[in-house]
């Protein structure tokens, strides 16, 4: 479902260039729950971004269920985004001014559905599934940044994505919080097939992955 080759990002700074990601060669299958790890500036973000669809490759393709997307256009790279894949990033990307309800279906309504109650609909239940159902008019501020994690891996199904990017979603929480969490995100790759990439510093995390991609100065570790 995904390949990426020879990719590469460069990074031009006042210091010179930064090779954050150097030649590298990845597949995953559909379905799979794949975990990324390496050290700090290893460059696992600068990955999941080109990935993602969000920093555009120095060099290199990235081909998603056959779609070259770094070949597409802005509004197609953007439509492609919104619909088939998901974020959930390390801290809070709640948008503060929205109930979580709208939080959640914004995704959807961004991608012009004409059935907003069904996506309200659905909204609730995604909250629900993350138990979080008593707090569908809530803002950001009045919950906890676990329950905030919960409700952006809610937004992130939302278009029922065929990938899931994580990037450190549970760094910043204590050990039982990380525990929930991650069970959540391997209940949707499980139970839905929703295929995972998951970037983590926890070992043990890691290790119940299908796939584990080891990543050390922006190549993969064999
Ligand atoms: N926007 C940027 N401009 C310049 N250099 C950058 C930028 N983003 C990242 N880098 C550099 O690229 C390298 C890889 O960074 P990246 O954020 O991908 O690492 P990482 O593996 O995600 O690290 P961490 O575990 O700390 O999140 C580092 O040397 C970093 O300093
Ligand atoms: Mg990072």
């Amino acid at each position: 479902m995904l390949a990426c080759r020879q990719l590469s990002k460069t990074y031009r700074t006042g210091r010179g260039d930064v090779a954050a990601v150097v030649d590298l060669d990845l597949e995953v299958e559909a379905g799979r729950y794949a975990a990324v790890i390496g050290r700090s500036g290893s460059g696992k973000s600068s990955l999941m971004a080109m990935i993602g669809g969000l920093s555009r490759p120095s060099a290199g393709t990235v081909t998603i269920d056959g779609t070259d997307i770094w070949g597409l256009g802005d509004d197609a790279l953007a439509r492609f985004r919104n619909g088939r894949i998901g974020f959930v990033f390390q801290f809070a990307s709640l948008l503060p001014t929205l109930r979580l309800v709208d939080n959640v279906a914004l995704p959807a309504m961004l991608g012009g559905v004409r059935d907003s109650a069904g996506t309200y609909d659905k909204a609730s239940a995604l909250l629900a599934r993350m138990g979080l159902g008593d707090y569908l008019d809530a803002y950001p501020s009045e919950i906890s940044a676990g329950e905030q994690r919960r409700a952006a891996i809610a937004r992130a199904l939302i278009n029922d994505p065929a990938l899931l990017l994580a990037d450190e979603p549970t760094s910043d929480l204590d050990e039982q919080t990380e525990i929930e969490i991650m069970d959540e995100l391997l209940g949707v790759n499980r139970e839905l097939g929703t295929t995972l990439i998951l970037v983590t510093h926890n070992l043990a995390l890691a290790e119940q992955a299908e796939q584990i991609v080891h990543i050390a100065n922006g190549a993969l570790v064999a």
